[in-house]
């Protein structure tokens, strides 16, 4: 019993030489630590024989038990002082200039909101694919045969990985949208699907990162002259005019037959671009009737369905609406250009029940 009453003593002994955490800590190795006075005694009760073990334990258990109580309530009392010297120290100054510039929603962003809401209205759905998409998706099951130049290594950007054992790319495009949805569904489907494309493109007029809507309809009466009607109803609202100038040129898209290109006319004034004014035109999408080959790779029976598809430049479509006139600006990341084009994010019914901007 000795040792322990000597123990004892060296615990009150140490407890008033405990300043602060660090003088904490070294009580706690001196008696708890690998090697401490308590660890040592514990390990020493092997070796007795059962009765004074029993006496011994539970005796060292008590001291072990009053050096961890005062070692945790020391530790609170440190930490509580801590922390108020710390908020003594931090005071909060609040002279300083509390304005805080509001932030503003992309134009891209807004884009492809309007465009959303307009296609909703007209019973599309929306979804969705991934940025990284497999070579088959985005070119393969779209009837994009392998020597198209679109494949080329200096049109798309590879990704070194693979997908069940394809090679991965960027989506240069969003129709592979059209592929997943087609494969996860059954017909009919109506869906849009916005999104990020990428190619290896940069220039004024181009950048490696855009964006594009993508459209499909598939059911079994769907045909060009319905195309024609969306189209021309969602240029419509986009634009908010009853007369968009809008013509349909015949152009090729593997995954499409027949295929368009559609241009929307448009006058100049001075900065200010007028839709479905002048003689000038801009191409904003790409179209056509789904080519069966597609319908084939999805397991669609091109004999009992059809359909159409397009593609729309997002870019495009904010440049013209809100006089952007370079497409290198949306991704310049200056402050005062998103200021100026940007908007707010909530848009607050003004007094005459519209909204204003
Ligand atoms: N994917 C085409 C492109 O990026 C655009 C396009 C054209 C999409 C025709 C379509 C379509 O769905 O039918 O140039």
């Amino acid at each position: 019993m000795s040792n322990l009453n000597s123990i004892n003593k060296n615990i009150e002994l140490e407890k008033k030489s405990v300043k602060d955490s660090e003088t904490l800590e070294k009580m706690r190795l001196k008696f708890l630590g690998k090697k401490g006075e308590i660890t040592l005694l514990m390990k020493d009760l092997g070796k007795m024989d059962p009765e004074e073990r029993k006496a011994k334990a539970e005796e060292l258990n008590k001291i072990k038990d009053s050096v961890n109580n005062f070692i945790n309530s020391k530790s609170d009392e440190f930490e509580d002082e801590l922390m108020s010297n710390q908020l003594a120290s931090e005071k909060q100054d609040l002279t300083l200039d509390s304005k805080i510039s509001d932030g503003r929603i992309h134009p891209i962003t807004q884009v492809i909101d309007e465009v959303i809401a307009i296609f909703t209205d007209l019973d599309f759905c929306v979804a969705e694919g991934p940025e990284v998409e497999t070579d088959y998706n985005n070119f393969t099951a779209l009837n994009t045969s392998e020597n198209h130049p679109a494949r080329q290594m200096h049109d798309t950007f590879y990704v070194n990985s693979e997908t069940d054992g394809m090679l991965n790319v960027l989506r240069t495009h969003t129709s592979p949208v059209q592929i997943r949805s087609m494969l996860e569904g059954k017909p009919p489907f109506r869906l849009i699907a916005p999104g990020k494309t990428y190619r290896c493109d940069n220039d004024q007029t181009h950048t490696p990162m855009f964006h594009q809507v993508e459209g499909l309809v598939i059911d079994k009466t769907s045909n060009m002259g319905h195309l024609k009607g969306c189209l021309e109803t969602f240029l419509k609202e986009f634009f908010e005019t009853d007369t968009p100038k809008m013509r349909f040129r015949p152009s090729h898209f593997p995954f499409t037959e027949p295929s368009a290109e559609v241009d929307i006319g448009y006058r100049k004034d001075g900065n200010q671009i007028i839709i479905g004014e002048g003689d000038s035109w801009l191409e904003i999408l790409g179209c056509g009737m789904v080519h069966p080959n597609v319908l084939k790779n999805v397991n669609i029976d091109p004999d009992e369905y059809q359909g159409y598809a397009f593609g729309v430049g997002i870019e495009r479509l904010a440049m013209l609406k809100y006089g952007i006139s370079d497409l290198r600006t949306f991704y310049d990341n200056d402050l005062r250009w998103l200021k100026h084009f940007g908007f707010i994010p909530l848009d607050i019914p003004s007094i005459s029940g519209g909204l204003s901007r």
